[in-house]
């Protein structure tokens, strides 16, 4: 499967929406947490008002946001698949954040509800690999930018050569076997595997992000490359 099929990535998100969290957590062994932190300190160095959170599943990356960032914006996280949303919402009811601050709706990355130039940040967190359209999915967001705004892109990326045996052998055999315990769904990983090898490496990334019109394009590689830190400005 190159393009990623948008029913299977809702209905595959819907099944593992009530375990994502602790699935996420146990199999990345924790690091998430350090991943989305470099994101903020990233978000951080320009103060925005308005930030944008796609694909944001069930909200960890819009809640380090709403924590990290010194602006204190409003923080709006989309995502197509309402029982992931249900998390989010309900993650942040318990920490009693304002709902009109911080709303959680229901969209499509590539057709976004948004007026030009909107936001003055964009990201977007292990979501960019799981789009139909990746072309599209960045003209929209780079649409949805006011000029000078910024998009971050995190995901997972292509990791150095000599770490790649270990890293499919663990990806294609030991964790979908692990993710069945936690998650009940072995498929729902076994589709990660393949999705992040038919990902662009960084390099591929930085270009297709210049060809809708960023610039700036810098990349930084995390934890042996398995993950990637993108970022654009919209100029
Ligand atoms: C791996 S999860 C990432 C969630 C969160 N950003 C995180 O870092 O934990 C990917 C999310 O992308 C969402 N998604 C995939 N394609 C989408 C699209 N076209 N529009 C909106 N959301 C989409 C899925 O529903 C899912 O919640």
């Amino acid at each position: 499967m190159n393009q990623p099929d948008p029913d299977a990535v809702r209905a595959t998100f819907t099944r593992v929406a009530h375990r994502y969290d602790l699935a996420n957590h146990l199999l990345s062994g924790g690091i998430d947490f350090r991943w989305r932190k470099k994101l903020v300190r990233l978000a951080n160095r320009n103060p925005c008002s308005h930030v944008l959170d796609l694909a944001t599943g069930s909200g960890d990356v819009a809640f380090a946001l709403q924590r990290g960032l010194s602006s204190n914006p409003k923080i709006t996280g989309l995502d197509f698949c309402e029982p992931m949303l249900i998390q989010a919402r309900k993650k942040r009811n318990q920490i009693n954040l304002d709902t009109e601050k911080y709303p959680f709706i229901e969209g499509d990355c590539l057709d976004l509800p948004f007026s030009d130039n909107t936001f003055d940040l964009v990201t977007i967190s292990f979501g960019l690999r799981n789009l139909a359209d990746r072309e599209k999915g960045l003209s929209e967001m780079y649409r949805v930018l006011k000029p000078g705004g910024r998009l971050i892109v995190l995901e997972f990326s292509q990791p150095y050569w000599w770490f790649r045996p270990f890293y499919y052998f663990y990806l294609r055999l030991i964790l979908p076997w692990f993710a069945r315990f936690v998650t009940g769904d072995r498929e729902a990983y076994l589709y990660l595997g393949t999705s992040i090898s038919n990902f662009p490496n960084r390099a591929d990334l930085c270009k297709e992000l210049e060809e809708v019109g960023f610039g700036q394009v810098m990349v930084k590689a995390m934890t042996f490359s398995i993950v990637s830190l993108h970022y654009g400005d919209k100029a």
